[in-house]
């Protein structure tokens, strides 16, 4: 899939980890949006996932970064159009995208460091949903939680 754009967001315990994210990706020519937070003040994440939700367009992924990524994603997941995986390093980034074709990535910046993260959401942009045996697993999810 050719990407249009990634979004990001975080909470002020991401902003930091989301800023480096933000330059590596850029820098591997994909369109960024940045939606904050954009300082180190105290906000609540469930706010900036919400955000991402709402601004996340087809053909684009997300980035979402928290203390330990597991609040933000827990929050992107109430949404019909996020399948947000909570990845911890290049493996998790790559089969997020290749059995759950996740569309958005989460981490914990109070988790890992710069360096995994970046080499995690390289994998995770370049990496395309395998289908098959996985795409009816993929359907199960929603049709088995009713939606
Ligand atoms: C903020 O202190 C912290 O709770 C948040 O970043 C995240 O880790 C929640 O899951």
């Amino acid at each position: 899939m050719k990407i249009d754009k990634v979004f990001l967001a975080s909470d002020h315990a991401g902003f930091e980890l989301k800023n480096e994210l933000k330059e590596a990706i850029k820098g591997l020519g994909y369109e960024v949006v940045d939606l904050g937070t954009n300082d180190k003040n105290s906000v609540d994440y469930p706010d900036y996932a919400h955000l991402l939700a709402s601004k996340l367009e087809p053909n684009c992924y997300g980035v979402l970064v928290c203390g330990t990524g597991i609040g933000i994603s827990i929050a992107a997941n109430r949404h019909e159009n996020v399948r947000c995986a909570l990845c911890h390093d290049e493996f998790t980034a790559r089969l997020a995208r290749e059995h759950n074709d996740a569309n958005v990535i989460a981490f914990g910046a109070r988790v890992i460091g710069a360096g995994v993260a970046i080499s995690a959401v390289e994998a995770f942009l370049k990496t395309e949903f395998a289908g098959g045996r996985h795409e009816r697993r993929v359907k199960k999810i929603e049709l088995e939680a009713g939606k």
